[in-house]
């Protein structure tokens, strides 16, 4: 079967051939002696015209074929300058592989997101989705092509952990126990000797803490894989299940993390610019319009750099316009992430050097013995797309640290350790990966980026 991109690209080597196509039906219009099929065989955006007559043998069945339907066309291209598509397929033989019915769900009209949504088996076979996860594609693969022509290695973090790296108590427990009758020890506990691993387990909220160990091997190392948190936030930019690519770079501070993260974002972006141009164009038209502009201006401008203490000042002066009123100490919320990148920086921007207070137990402590030194890379449209930062890789510190916040040294020994044998400065970050897809198509939910997206109250298909 020839793809109907190839017949796009190289058009000159089938105009006037014989050719053979297969794909699905997304409109179908006949009269009494021929009729016209548009097909997609999903390898591009562009379908193809069929154009069908009463001389096939099976006329009368290809009429009746509904939306949706599988064919093989087996015909002549023709050349259509004076039609909107350059070509057509004269069909000599049309096999229905797989009929559809007339109550296919996509019919030929604009279908809401939030219907599309209900149907997320179906939704690849739009526009928009193909468009969306094409693109999700060729962004996995940037990442991948940015850190390995650096000489990163990829790990593989394990996704079931003892650990919580976030201390954030976000976590999905992982158990074998049954939970109708939990064994419970003479205090009263739960009874973890007989579950599985013998401890209790979660899926992962982050790779970096395994990821850490391997950076103090390897010099420069990237996770790129699922990471699972049970926030109770039913918002447009959380889901439960989600990927997260996060480096760790040995021998480097915070300035070199906010190097490594701008270097990567720009790179995919224009990786993605130059080998998906009609999906960008599509999302520009159809979805965001201005998009291209503003990726085109993001990789042609330096990031912002501003310290929390300088944007709490900044924000303060606008408190009028926020929800939730700003302070030195607060966290900053969503609001207050995109009035930053939005209105004071018009550009993505890092935020660096936030309270210990908010932020995890794992980053450096600054001279202040206040602040860490974390970044946030927060970008127009969605907020924050990373949190990174310098790791405190001091034992005494560190220790001290986990005391304050009341986390158990046993659990962590081979962290501590890291810090024991040979410790080095060392940074990293955590990229949401699917934050990077709604920022690169504009997309405003992150449930329309992920295939079949685990939200709260929703586990679908
Ligand atoms: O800021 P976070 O929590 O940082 C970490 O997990 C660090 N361990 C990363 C590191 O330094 N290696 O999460 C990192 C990013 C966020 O900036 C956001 O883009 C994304 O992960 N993220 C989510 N994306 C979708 N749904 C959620 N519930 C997310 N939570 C975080
Ligand atoms: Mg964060």
């Amino acid at each position: 079967l020839i793809e109907i991109k190839d017949l796009y690209e190289n058009k000159e080597n089938f105009i006037d051939k014989e050719i053979e196509v297969g794909g699905w039906v997304r409109s179908i219009r006949d009269s009494k002696t021929f009729g016209f099929i548009v097909l997609n065989d999903g390898t591009c955006f562009k379908p193809l015209q069929v154009v069908y007559s009463d001389k096939l043998d099976n006329f009368s069945e290809v009429s009746k074929t509904n939306i949706g339907a599988a064919l093989i066309v087996k015909g002549k291209l023709v050349a259509t300058p004076n039609a909107k598509q350059p070509f057509e397929i004269q069909a000599d033989e049309v096999y229905v592989e797989g009929e559809s019915t007339p109550d296919y769900p996509l019919q030929k009209k604009r279908h809401s997101f939030e219907y599309l949504r209900t149907i997320s088996h179906l939704r690849p076979r739009t526009n928009t989705f193909q468009a969306v996860f094409r693109v999700r594609s060729l962004c996995a693969y940037a990442i991948h092509k940015f850190f390995q022509e650096q000489g990163f290695v990829y790990v593989h973090t394990p996704l079931i952990t003892g650990s919580d790296c976030e201390g954030a108590g976000e976590m999905f427990q992982v158990t074998t126990m049954d939970l109708n009758n939990v064994p419970k020890t003479e205090e009263g506990k739960v009874d973890y000797t007989e579950d599985f691993f013998g401890k209790p387990t979660n899926l992962t909220v982050s790779g970096q803490l395994n990821g850490e160990t391997y950076a103090m091997a390897f010099k420069k190392i990237y996770t790129f894989g699922p990471t699972f948190r049970a926030e109770n936030s039913n918002t447009t930019r959380h889901a439960a299940e989600f990927w997260m690519i996060e480096p760790e770079i040995a021998f480097a501070d915070l300035a070199d993390d906010m190097e490594l993260a701008e270097a990567m974002i720009k790179y995919v972006i224009k990786y993605v610019l130059e080998n998906a141009p009609e999906e960008m164009n599509f999302f520009n038209n159809f979805v965001d319009k201005g998009l291209l502009d503003r990726l085109n201006h993001v990789i042609n401008s330096e990031f912002g750099r501003v310290t929390y203490t300088e944007a709490i000042k900044l924000l303060e002066e606008h408190n009028d316009k926020f929800e939730y009123k700003v302070s030195w100490g607060v966290d900053l919320q969503t609001e207050h992430e995109r009035y930053l990148t939005e209105q004071i920086f018009k550009r993505p921007v890092f935020v660096t050097d936030y309270p210990k207070e908010i932020k995890a137990f794992y980053m450096k402590l600054n001279k202040d013995g206040k602040t860490v030194a974390a970044m946030d890379c927060l970008v127009p449209g969605i907020g924050e797309i990373i949190g990174g930062s310098q790791r405190e890789e001091n034992y005494e510190v560190l220790t001290k640290r986990m005391e304050e916040l009341g986390l158990n040294e046993k659990d962590y020994q081979f962290y501590l350790d890291l810090r024991k044998y040979g410790t080095a400065r060392h940074a990293g970050f955590g990229l949401g990966f699917e934050r990077m897809i709604m920022y690169l198509t504009g997309m405003g939910n992150i449930r329309d980026v992920i295939p079949f997206p685990r939200t709260v109250n929703n586990c679908e298909l």
